[in-house]
């Protein structure tokens, strides 16, 4: 059979082209007129908070995403050997900078046949889905630009019914839920696995408080420019007058529920405007906006979150520090 082109390798699916948009003005508008103030963290991902992310990523500070990538680069192949998967789906692909290590490590196992990206920025999904062709000369490329909260269903079926799939969701992001809507999530997921099927989950652990409210609040300021950018994209999506630079970063571990919160601060008593919603928004002086949690794990919290969504464990794999944690599951019988 004649070799597929580059370019026939790839499909590329956009659920959210056809919607209903980000549901920026919807989140907004809830969002700041509750008692206590809060944005969802997805908006914080524009292509400047994208960039910021990437950067964070690079800070000495930020530990998640190196131990992360030093977990692949130690276990991909043990990985590949025990779920055989002839795809691997990537809930949030971005760059797919990870996800390569494992994709060459089931390339060399034999069994790869399809990535699918998902990722709600177009760009990416088509950036990663042509260079991954170039890289592997075989491997097809399902792109979805899509919500991963909300477009789900829009994955397609499994190549063939005799092969496997992971189903990756990396870096920690699990831990933006919170812990209801957390399990509720990981049974959606559950419920997406068939057969043979895996999840392949990345959950940062619990550890000392200093150390993970560092890895928020970087020296040089990039976690500050990233947690602010959220109002940036307010004021040129919605049309709304924040003043960015008078809230301050605020990052805190909180010790009971173990998760970090991000927040924005107001410096001194503001009146905020956000026209596309006609709506007049007050900050008091020292007022604070929650921006995004993050949850970190202990291994009995993951085990039981994942029991509670129907899935069973199958391995956890861990650095020597135990900083971070990548999980295998699959449902329970
Ligand atoms: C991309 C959600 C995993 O929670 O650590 C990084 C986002 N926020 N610094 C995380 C983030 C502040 C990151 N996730």
């Amino acid at each position: 059979m004649e070799p597929m082109l580059a370019e026939e390798r790839i499909v590329v699916a956009s659920p959210l082209a056809t919607g209903e948009g980000g549901g920026l003005a919807e989140d907004v508008l809830d969002g700041l007129t509750r008692p206590f103030k809060e944005l969802p963290p997805k908006h914080l991902y524009d292509a400047r908070g994208a960039e910021l992310f990437d950067r964070i990523c690079e800070q000495p500070e930020y530990y998640p995403t190196r131990t992360e990538r030093a977990i692949l680069e130690a276990r991909s192949g043990d990985i590949a050997a025990l779920t055989g998967a002839a795809e691997l789906v990537e809930l949030g692909s971005g760059t797919a900078a990870k996800t390569r290590i494992l994709l060459r490590a089931l390339d060399d196992a034999g069994t790869l046949r399809r990535y699918v990206p998902f990722d709600v920025t177009e760009g990416m999904v088509r950036d990663v889905a042509a260079d991954l062709v170039r890289v592997h000369p075989d491997l097809l490329v399902h792109g979805i630009v899509g919500d991963f909260e909300r477009h789900l269903g829009d994955l397609p079926p499994r190549l063939d019914a005799g092969h496997g799939r992971i189903v990756a969701f990396l870096g920690g992001t699990i831990g933006n839920f919170i812990p209801g809507s957390r399990r509720r999530f990981l049974r959606r997921l559950a419920n997406a696995l068939e057969g043979d099927d895996v999840l392949l989950l990345g959950t940062d652990l619990v550890k000392e408080p200093c150390v993970i409210e560092a890895a928020y609040d970087d020296a040089a300021g990039i976690t500050a420019a990233f947690n602010r950018n959220v109002l940036h994209v307010v004021n040129r999506e919605l049309g709304a007058d924040f003043d960015p630079d008078a809230f301050e970063h605020v990052a805190f571990f909180d010790r009971e529920r173990e998760w970090i919160e991000m927040r924005l601060r107001a410096e001194r008593r503001m009146d905020v405007r956000v026209d596309a919603l006609d709506l007049d928004v007050s900050f008091a002086a020292r007022e604070e906006l929650r921006t995004e949690i993050s949850a970190k794990f202990t291994f009995e919290r993951l085990e039981g979150d994942l029991a509670a969504a129907g899935l069973e464990l199958l391995e956890v794999l861990t650095d020597p520090d135990e900083l971070f944690a990548l999980s295998l599951s699959r449902p329970r019988e």
